[in-house]
């Protein structure tokens, strides 16, 4: 259960990072239309050429092919990663410059980027830690260039989260419209005699022009004016639409079929990788002492 929460976070969060770049052709700014649910360059308010900035910005790459083998994804206990020229010895506002190379299940570099991995410097003794930022050299290495902020000793840590095959599979989920998670639509009402009725029936976003709705009599439809969105709900048996006392949180969904919940494996996501264990040594800038005691 946890897992699929994470899943989905992961696929809103790419989907806030991303935004519609995966359709193969780049998308273009769209005229104003009638759709509440499509935001267009227009109403952004901004110019093409920041439009393909941002597209540019977010793009990640990733398999150019559908993936058939579990054993050609990226490995974490193959990947590794290491300290380009480990000196000694470094100073306070130095940087590092670490190299992570992504290598599949039999051993082999990755011909493609796309790997969410995460590397960070860290020191226990001072429960600090800092991230670098991952550069994709789209060629199954990565560099990340880490600040050494503090004096004293680091250690780097690098973990993959995700192979970009799971982020492949993220993405095509994230760009169809299966309903992600359930509602719960609870009518409340009077019946003959006095008695109270209480339906509980499924409901969901209304997705789509159409909606997402495929099952039992449709519909009641709600809009929140607001923001725009409408809901749906199957329409109760004995009740009228507008007995909807409240909502509440039903199932989550896994698409995932069986070939794809194998990439999902705990021990092939979010994984520490082997590298550069060396301890980092951080003294004090001395310009830094040298300039306060001038
Ligand atoms: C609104 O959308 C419908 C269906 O796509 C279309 O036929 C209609 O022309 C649109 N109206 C406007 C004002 O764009
Ligand atoms: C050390 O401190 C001086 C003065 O603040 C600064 O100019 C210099 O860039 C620092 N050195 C490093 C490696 O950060
Ligand atoms: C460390 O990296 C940052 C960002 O890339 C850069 O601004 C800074 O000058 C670098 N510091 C040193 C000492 O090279
Ligand atoms: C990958 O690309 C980087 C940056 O272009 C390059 O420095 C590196 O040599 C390449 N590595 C391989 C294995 O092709
Ligand atoms: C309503 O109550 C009356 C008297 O108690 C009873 O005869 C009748 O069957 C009830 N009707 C329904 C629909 O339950």
């Amino acid at each position: 259960m946890t897992h699929i929460m994470i899943l989905f976070q992961i696929v809103w969060r790419l989907n806030c990072f991303q935004m519609r770049k995966y359709h193969p052709p780049v998308p273009k700014p769209v005229p104003k239309n009638n759709n509440s649910l499509t935001i267009s360059v227009f109403d952004m308010g901004i110019s093409d050429e920041e439009w393909e900035r941002l597209q540019k910005a977010l793009d990640w790459p990733g398999p150019d092919q559908q993936i058939t083998q579990l054993d050609l994804s990226t490995s974490p206990v193959h990947s590794t990663f290491s300290i380009a020229g480990l000196k000694n010895n470094y100073k306070v506002g130095d940087n590092i410059s670490v190299i992570i190379t992504a290598r599949d299940h039999n051993k082999n570099l990755k011909t493609y980027g796309g790997d969410f991995f995460k590397a960070k410097l860290f020191s226990s003794e001072l429960k600090a830690s800092v991230y670098g930022e991952v550069v994709d050299h789209r060629n199954g290495t990565y560099s990340v260039t880490l600040l050494l902020p503090w004096e004293g000793q680091a250690h780097v840590f690098v973990r993959l989260e995700h192979s970009s095959e799971v982020v492949q599979i993220l993405k095509k989920y994230r760009d169809s419209s299966f309903p992600r998670s359930h509602y719960n639509g609870h009518f409340e009402g009077s019946g003959p005699n006095k008695t109270r009725i209480i339906e509980v029936v499924e409901c969901n976003l209304k997705w789509g022009a159409e909606g997402s709705w495929r099952k039992g009599s449709c519909c009641c439809e709600y809009k929140d004016i607001k923001t725009g969105t409408v809901w749906q709900c199957e329409r109760p048996k004995k009740l009228s639409c507008d007995k909807l006392v409240y909502h509440s949180r039903g199932s989550m969904e896994n698409p995932l079929n069986p070939f794809e919940k194998q990439f999902f494996a705990k021990t092939l996501t979010n994984v520490p990788i082997t590298g550069d264990t060396q301890i980092i040594n951080i003294l004090p800038n001395t310009t830094d002492i040298a300039n306060g005691m001038a």
